[in-house]
This record gives C-alpha cells, sequence and structure tokens, in this order.
C-alpha cells in the first residue's frame, strides 16, 4: 500500500486489453459551444475509430442542487445533444450514468484508494465551493473519483474532453496506478488519455476572453447555447466584446487579444481551419466583416443540431429506447470489471 501518488511513476506494467473511449457531460442546464467543440465534436469522430461509451452523467449534477422534477429532462436534453450532433447509437453506447448501479460502486472502491491530499489539489472544486467551501456537499469534493470510476468502470484508455478536465484526468490516473500497485494487479486498470488537443479544447466567453464559456456564467449573451435559434446565435455574436483593432495577419499578434483570439480559434473550429488560416482569410480586416461571416459559420452549423434536439425532444420515446438501450449495453461491459475489481480488494463471495 502506497501514500503518495508516486505509484504511477513505478514503471507500471502496460495494459493489454483493447482501446476503448468513454466521456460524459453533465445534465446541469443548457449546453454550449464550449461542450460542443470542445467535447461532442471530438465524439462524433472517434465513433468510427474506436469503441465509445458516452454517458450523461446525472450523479455528478447532484453534486449541486438539481429540480428533481426537471433532472430526467435534463438527462434526455444531453441525449438529444449526442444524437442531433451525430453520435449514432448504432456505434456508440449512450446512456444514464445513474442506470449504471457500477460507477458508484466503483466509485466509492475507488474513494477509499484516492488520498485525500490529491483531491485538496483539485482546481475546479476550489473555483465551484468559492470562499464557503463548507456548505458545498461533500459529492462535489469526491466528485472527481466518481469520473475516475466511471472512466475506470470500462477499462477505457482514451477519454476526450476540454482543457478544464485535463487535472481530473492525471488523477484518474494516479487512482488507477494505486489500485493496480496496492492491489497487486499490474496492467489491471488501464492509466487512460486525455484526448485534449484540438482547436476547441478551451472555447471562452463571448463577454470576456479571460474566462471559460461556461453553463454557470450568469449572463447568456457570453455563452452560444446549442438550443439557440438562428437569430440569437447571430445576435450573440454580433455583440460579442472584442477590440478596436483589425484582426492581425499572424496569430503571435493575437496573444494580448483574448477576445479576437477567441472569436478567431471558434472560427476555426467551426470551418475545420488552423488560426493562421482562419487569419491568412481575415488578417487586415475589422470584426465589422469578421463577425458576420462567423455567424453565418456558426448558423450554418449549429441550427441544424438546435432544430434537430427539438425534433426529438418533442417524442422522448425515441431517446428513451436508445438510453435503456445504452444502459443495458454499458451494465454488460461494467460487469466483468466490477466482478474482478471485488475479487483484487477481497470481498465476500459465496464459496470464495
Ligand atoms: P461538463 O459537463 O462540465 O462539460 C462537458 C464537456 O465539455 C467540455 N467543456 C469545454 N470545452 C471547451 N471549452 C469550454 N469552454 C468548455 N466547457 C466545457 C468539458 O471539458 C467536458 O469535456 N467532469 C466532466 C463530466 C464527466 C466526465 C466523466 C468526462 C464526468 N465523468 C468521465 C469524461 C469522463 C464535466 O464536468 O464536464
Amino acid at each position: 500500500m502506497t501514500d503518495t501518488a508516486s505509484a504511477a511513476a513505478q514503471a507500471p506494467a502496460a495494459y493489454q486489453g483493447p482501446a476503448r473511449v468513454l466521456s460524459g457531460i453533465q445534465p446541469s442546464g443548457a449546453l454550449h459551444l464550449g461542450n460542443y467543440l470542445g467535447a461532442i465534436v471530438k465524439f462524433v469522430k472517434l465513433q468510427d475509430e474506436m469503441e465509445c461509451l458516452y454517458c450523461v452523467v446525472d450523479l455528478h449534477a447532484i453534486t449541486a442542487w438539481q429540480e428533481p422534477a426537471k433532472l430526467a429532462a435534463q438527462t434526455r436534453e444531453i441525449a438529444a445533444a449526442y444524437l442531433a450532433s451525430g453520435v449514432d447509437p448504432k456505434k456508440a453506447i449512450i446512456f444514464p450514468q445513474s442506470a449504471v448501479l457500477a460507477h458508484a460502486e466503483l466509485g466509492w472502491i475507488l474513494q477509499c484508494v484516492a488520498r485525500l491530499g490529491w483531491l485538496d489539489r483539485m482546481t475546479q472544486f476550489k473555483d465551484k465551493a468559492g470562499k464557503h467551501k463548507e456548505r458545498e456537499s461533500v459529492g462535489l469534493y469526491t466528485y472527481p473519483v466518481l469520473q475516475a470510476a466511471d472512466i475506470l468502470v470500462y477499462k477505457a484508455t482514451h477519454v476526450p474532453v476540454g482543457e478544464d478536465q485535463r487535472q481530473h484526468l492525471e488523477l484518474t490516473r494516479d487512482i488507477a496506478a494505486k489500485f493496480n500497485h496496492d492491489f497487486d494487479a499490474p496492467g489491471f486498470f488501464p492509466l487512460p488519455e486525455a484526448m485534449v488537443e484540438g482547436p476547441g479544447a478551451r472555447i471562452m466567453s463571448l463577454r470576456d476572453g479571460s474566462a471559460k464559456m461556461s453553463k454557470s456564467d450568469p449572463s447568456d449573451y457570453s455563452r452560444i447555447n446549442l438550443m439557440d435559434d438562428a437569430d440569437a446565435i447571430a445576435q450573440k455574436v454580433r455583440k460579442a466584446r472584442t477590440d478596436p483593432e483589425p484582426l492581425p495577419d499572424n496569430v503571435e499578434a493575437l496573444a494580448l487579444r483574448p477576445e479576437a483570439d477567441n472569436l478567431v480559434g471558434i472560427y476555426g473550429a467551426l470551418a475545420g481551419l488552423t488560426k493562421a488560416e482562419v487569419l491568412a482569410r481575415f488578417g487586415g480586416e475589422g470584426f465589422g466583416r469578421f463577425k458576420p461571416e462567423l455567424a453565418d459559420m456558426a448558423v450554418a452549423r449549429l441550427a441544424p443540431i438546435g432544430a434537430e434536439m427539438r425534433r426529438l425532444l418533442d417524442d422522448p420515446a425515441e431517446i428513451d429506447r436508445v438510453l435503456a438501450d445504452g444502459a443495458e449495453k454499458a451494465t454488460a461491459l461494467a460487469a466483468p470489471v466490477i466482478d474482478e475489481t471485488r475479487r483484487h480488494v477481497g470481498f465476500w463471495r459465496p464459496g470464495g
């Protein structure tokens, strides 16, 4: 048994299992462009490359208060966003986290593996709890351990996420390495890789280029929601904060211009271009010309997704079928892993 993260550095036996992807999004408010570009776009791409599981992490959502009457609808909305964006239930497993009990079970076991000192370093808890951490739920504090369980209960090897989740993935690797070490099970859990790279990894607020685009920002003008209609999208782009200078012709010159940098990055992520390519097209132009182009690009890409989400949510039977089917498949994949985990920990089994 070790008390530090150093187990990860002790050259553990490499994991031999197949590559598998897992990621999740919280049903805790409207999805925005950051969630789409930082996560969902990668979900769609990866479904053609590896076995993929995408959950709606409702157990995570309740670490902050969620209206019980709305939680199931919020869960369906995230599933609708997956489907409308192109995640195909024939290729990827889509399911609600709370419907697969093994997440909570492994979450508890891993709480007994993770060290308090590791959780004390988690910046997301500090950001969310602010000055009054004693008033937050215990679940908000242990949240990253449940995230590790989400990943490890399927022995997932790859985790597509935005930049803000990097620290949680480091923790997941430390927990996996410590479990393997403490229970003398080399290579049992993989040390999963965060797939953060990509132009949409950190989309910033439209009102403040130094703050992340976020569900919890009180200003709706700070973000483009996936369910916004074409007019709302165009208006938010038009009102996005900028500086008075024209766009530069090189990426270095964006360094001290966070709002311009963000809008160029968003255009690039939507158009499949690098920032340099966007600047090759728009360098020297003012925002008066760039913003309408960006608005058109955003509307062309997002308005059909919003429309398809509304169609799906009008008749939730289809979403419910996908979620129930996904929960069954995910439960079957988690069962042998949780079984083996129990054996490693030494829990009682009949005749065992
Ligand atoms: P959540 O619900 O806050 O965000 C969902 C995904 O969106 C990404 N994201 C962003 N990407 C770019 N720019 C932004 N402004 C932006 N805002 C959010 C997030 O990085 C994330 O990928 N802890 C996770 C949910 C989770 C999870 C997991 C993820 C629970 N268990 C297991 C992966 C694997 C979260 O709070 O995401």
